[in-house]
């Protein structure tokens, strides 16, 4: 990945303005790391099939991480989850202002769909990427899930509903990330399979992180944690124990799926899952 954040570096988003903070706020977060699991997975399948198309990938892995960082953004604002800390570092609001997190977040939104549309692939695949990052990172994806997640503050919802919360907050845009991958080499046939992968990994990833939120420090995390109690996370609706169960469910089905990939596939995906697949019980 050091050449993804090579290119991530050589490519922040420019402004030159009479603003005295606002080139290093749109910096600030995107440079502050992060696991990047989201690039790591598009790129994985891209390597998998055809590694002279991993420069153009690039361009692609970014567009995804920088939608995923704004949303990371607006979801620390005092509006939504109110939190000083994220990737290690104070978040926008607390180093800049609200205004400046606000502002940083639409601009980043919109940066990555400039990135897409300039990305070095035909026009067709460029719209297909940009048709699967807005569809998931967006109205009927990713802020679903923020509106549903953050309206039923206190108010708790059944699995089912959470499962439906997770799957768009969260899911929908790890889900993408294969798929992308897939359109990028042209693999139309995988491209529904490994969304269906990422839907259930994604959830995974979601639950993990509400585990997380009860069992790592905010040191640990890099990020404030024990802030989900009025939340409808796995573990304040079913229990530490229940949410562990349900992981460890998810992580067991998806190593059998993995097993149906073909081996180059299987060989670039899976130490970025075993890496992750079961961080929840570390
Ligand atoms: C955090 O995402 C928000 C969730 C969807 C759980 P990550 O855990 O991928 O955050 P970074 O990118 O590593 O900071
Ligand atoms: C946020 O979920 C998911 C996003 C779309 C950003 P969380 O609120 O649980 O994420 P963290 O725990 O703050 O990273
Ligand atoms: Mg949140
Ligand atoms: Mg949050
Ligand atoms: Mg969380």
């Amino acid at each position: 990945m050091q050449n993804f954040e090579n290119f991530l570096l050589d490519n922040l988003p420019v402004s030159k303005s009479i603003h005295p903070t606002y080139e290093d706020a749109l910096h600030n977060m995107l440079v502050a790391g992060g696991k990047r699991f989201r690039p790591a997975l598009l790129l994985g399948v891209v390597g998998a099939y055809n590694s002279l198309l991993l420069d153009g990938a690039r361009h692609a892995a970014y567009a995804i991480e920088l939608l995923h960082t704004y949303s990371l953004i607006h979801d620390d604002l005092p509006a939504m989850d109110d939190s000083p800390l994220r990737r290690g570092k104070p978040t926008l609001h607390i180093s800049f202002d609200e205004v400046t997190a606000i502002l940083v977040g639409d601009a980043l939104n919109t940066y990555s769909f400039e990135v897409l549309s300039n990305a070095p692939f035909s026009d067709y695949t460029r719209v297909q990427l940009i048709r699967e990052l807005a569809s998931n990172g967006g109205l009927n994806g990713m802020v679903l899930g923020q509106a549903i997640d953050c309206y039923f503050e206190n108010r708790p919802l059944k699995v089912e509903d959470i499962k439906f919360l997770h799957t768009n907050k969260t899911a929908k845009l790890i889900a993408a990330s294969l798929k992308m991958g897939a359109i990028i080499v042209g693999k139309e046939d995988l491209a529904d399979k490994l969304y269906d992968f990422g839907i259930k990994l994604g959830l995974l990833f979601q639950i993990q992180d509400d585990i997380l939120d009860v069992t790592q420090s905010s040191e640990e995390a890099g990020k404030l944690t024990n802030n989900d109690e009025d939340k409808n996370s796995f573990v304040t609706i079913l229990g530490l124990d229940e949410a562990m169960k349900e992981a460890n469910e998810l992580a067991s089905e998806l190593n059998l799926e993995m097993a149906n990939f073909d081996e180059n596939l299987q060989s670039e995906l899976s130490p970025l899952l075993t890496k992750y697949i079961n961080r929840h019980k570390n």
